[in-house]
């Protein structure tokens, strides 16, 4: 059983000890005060209220139906089950357009409960990273795979396979973090192209489909707990062995993610 749990409330200085100690923090997407009581409850560090929630829940087929009311309800329900996890919530498509938009829609989420937000992009995020970090609000970029973007990339396909493609979201990632970002999360990317990127830039790297060497594993709570539609490779079924239901399949996480043994090869993408 993982014990190294804390009272105290998780804040983006926890996270970067983490990063400095070298040690894994995890986390797990949140839509509800239910799930989200468990899951701070276990050791979750970070909650996200992802715009996944069109998927897993709405049963849309991409993230993009997803508006500003509904995240604002969902980071409301997360925030009153939460008991010290930092909620991170995701600005949905088309919400961070115009600086207007970005500003208005990011306060928004923060008024609702939500730490910090999450957007994503390359290069062309970084005017609004440093927008939003001038003015206090703590910025998550999300890189490689980026699901918003489903319609351009031509499907949910991994990101940064050729050297060329590498190259330039290593840069992004640099460029980002000099912006401002303090978290960066990789999706779907080569575990090389993971590993580089983690140890070029100074802030915690979060990663999904990313391989074992990020600072954190994020995951989407319904594929750990096997009840996706689909199970790409990157997913794991936590709750099939769990002897404690889901509070237990959630503890089963935290420690594979914190001792290493999860995400193994089979996960990952070469
Ligand atoms: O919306 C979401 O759940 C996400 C994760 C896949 C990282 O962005």
């Amino acid at each position: 059983m993982y014990t190294h749990k804390t009272n105290s409330n998780v804040t983006l200085s926890t996270l970067q000890d983490f990063k400095e100690r070298g040690e894994k923090f995890t986390c797990l997407t949140a839509y509800d005060a239910c799930f989200a009581s468990i899951l701070s409850e276990a050791g979750i560090e970070v909650m996200l209220i992802g715009d996944s929630l069109g998927m897993v829940l709405q049963g849309h087929d991409s993230t993009l139906p997803v508006t500003m009311d509904d995240m604002i309800y969902h980071t409301q329900c997360v925030k009153r089950g939460n008991k010290r996890s930092l909620l991170m919530a995701d600005l949905p498509f088309m919400s961070y357009a115009s600086e207007t938009q970005t500003l208005e829609n990011a306060a928004a989420l923060m008024r609702a409960g939500a730490h910090m937000v999450k957007l994503e992009g390359g290069a062309w995020i970084a005017n609004t990273t440093k927008l939003l970090a001038e003015r206090g609000i703590p910025v998550c970029a999300h890189m490689g795979l980026t699901p918003q973007s489903v319609n351009r990339i031509g499907g949910f396909h991994v990101q940064g396979r050729d050297t060329t493609q590498a190259q330039q979201i290593l840069q992004e990632a640099q460029l980002l973090e000099d912006s401002g970002a303090n978290i960066l999360l990789l999706e779907c990317v080569p575990t090389s192209l993971a590993k580089t990127i983690t140890e070029s830039v100074n802030v915690p790297v979060i990663g999904i489909g990313a391989g074992p060497d990020t600072t954190a594993q994020i995951m989407v709570l319904h594929d750990v707990l096997g009840i996706s539609p689909i199970t790409p490779r990157f997913v794991k079924n936590f709750l099939i062995e769990s002897k404690n239901g889901i509070p237990g399949a959630i503890e089963a996480y935290v420690e594979a993610v914190k001792g290493k043994t999860f995400p193994t090869k089979d996960h990952c993408f070469n």
